[in-house]
């Protein structure tokens, strides 16, 4: 079976929202193997984020992402990396349905509760810098 990196950001960590969304990923079958409530460095954001370096909003989402202790994961199950990112939904909350992580609690496009590796081999690599 297949590992996906997915980390609830700051603000979903200080709005109590750890419990609800590691249970939804339970349901759908995805196992918890490796957990982790730490504050990210700035060098780890900017590399985590680099392939968004050139946009306006790049200094304010690494800002964002380093305010607050993240949880970070590893799930593990079958298709592990598309099945997270369906539960997670589209990036921008305005577009997401209800029922999905960011449809029902995110607050903006950048304020989005959550971050899921978008393929496997993105998904190694995360693990291996967010856990080493
Ligand atoms: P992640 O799972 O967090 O990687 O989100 P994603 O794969 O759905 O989107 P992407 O990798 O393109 O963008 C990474 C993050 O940058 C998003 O999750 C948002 O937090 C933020 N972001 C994306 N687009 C915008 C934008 O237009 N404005 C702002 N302020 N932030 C954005
Ligand atoms: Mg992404």
């Amino acid at each position: 079976s297949e590992k996906a990196f997915v980390m609830i950001k700051p603000d979903g960590v200080e709005r109590g929202l750890v419990g609800d969304i590691l249970s939804r990923f339970e349901k759908k079958g995805l196992r918890l193997i490796k957990a982790e409530l730490k504050r990210i460095s700035k060098e780890t954001a900017e590399e985590h984020y680099g392939h968004l370096k050139a946009k306006p909003f790049f200094g304010e989402l690494v800002d964002y992402i380093t305010s607050g202790p993240v949880f970070a994961m590893i799930v593990e199950g079958e298709a592990a990396v598309r099945n997270a990112r369906s539960l997670i939904g589209p990036t921008n909350p305005a577009e997401a349905a209800p029922g999905t992580i960011r449809g029902d609690y995110g607050t903006g496009v950048e304020r989005n509760v959550i971050h899921g590796s978008d393929s496997p081999e993105n998904a190694s690599q995360e693990i291996e810098r967010f856990f080493n």
